[in-house]
């Protein structure tokens, strides 16, 4: 059980946000086929960040046409009062900033009460401290690597804060997910799970590429 806890197997979450949305069914379709584990929705307000993505009414019409697990991330600041509209959408995992609302522990137990994977996600200047006093109810521990907001952007190599909440993670005893978000591609992808991340997350390196690499690319990313 020990053995299993710590040794997680790596999951790719393709981030939807750099698909052709034109057409958006061809490529969720096409990176479940190409063995993604996760679909990564990356939900922006324009207010907690400067770019405004898609809501819950799109995740609901694509919750119908695949089953992979859908990982919602918060970009919307206050983010309370819009979570029963994600979770009613079909979010499976959903992963708030700590600087998003007033009360954290309150904002992931409503989400675990409504059966749903709670998670934080840590900006770049968020420290690790954030996370002391919740890590019994938090599921995922997400670590941005650009600044939230954009894709395509520059990665940071914040590998030392990686290790240090993957130490914190194996202390915990629980079997928390260590997502890491932004600019991850083939040329960090191994030095990341060394680190102990055991999710990538990934749009521009998979979708950027064409439907014909989506495959090879994920497979690449998994190592
Ligand atoms: C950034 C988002 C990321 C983004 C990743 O705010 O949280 O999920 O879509 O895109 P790439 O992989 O292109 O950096
Ligand atoms: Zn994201």
């Amino acid at each position: 059980m020990l053995y299993l806890m710590n040794h997680k197997n790596t999951l790719i979450a393709p981030s939807l946000l750099a698909a052709d949305f034109t057409r958006l069914a061809q490529e969720i379709r096409a990176v479940e086929a190409a063995g993604a584990d996760w679909l990564h929705l990356d939900i922006m307000d324009g207010h907690f960040v400067p770019n405004i993505s898609f809501g819950p009414g799109i995740i609901k019409q694509i919750r119908k046409l695949t089953k992979l697990p859908f990982d919602v991330h918060l970009m919307i600041a206050p983010v309370d009062p819009l979570l029963p509209e994600f979770i009613a959408a079909g979010a499976d995992w959903i992963s708030v900033h700590p600087e998003s609302g007033p009360h954290l522990h309150r904002t992931l137990a409503s989400i675990r009460e409504a059966g749903k994977h709670p998670g934080v996600v840590l900006n770049p200047s968020t420290p690790i401290s954030e996370l002391d006093h919740v890590m019994d109810i938090t599921d995922q521990i997400l670590i941005m690597t650009v600044n939230p907001g954009f894709g395509g952007q520059k990665f940071l190599p914040l590998f030392e804060k990686i290790s240090l909440v993957h130490d914190k993670i194996k202390k915990s005893g629980r079997g928390i997910r260590l997502a890491v978000d932004g600019g991850v591609s083939l040329d960090n992808a191994a030095q990341l799970r060394a680190a102990g991340a055991d999710v990538l997350i990934a749009g521009t390196s998979i979708f950027g590429k064409g439907a014909e690499n989506y495959a090879k690319t994920i497979l690449q990313l998994r190592g």
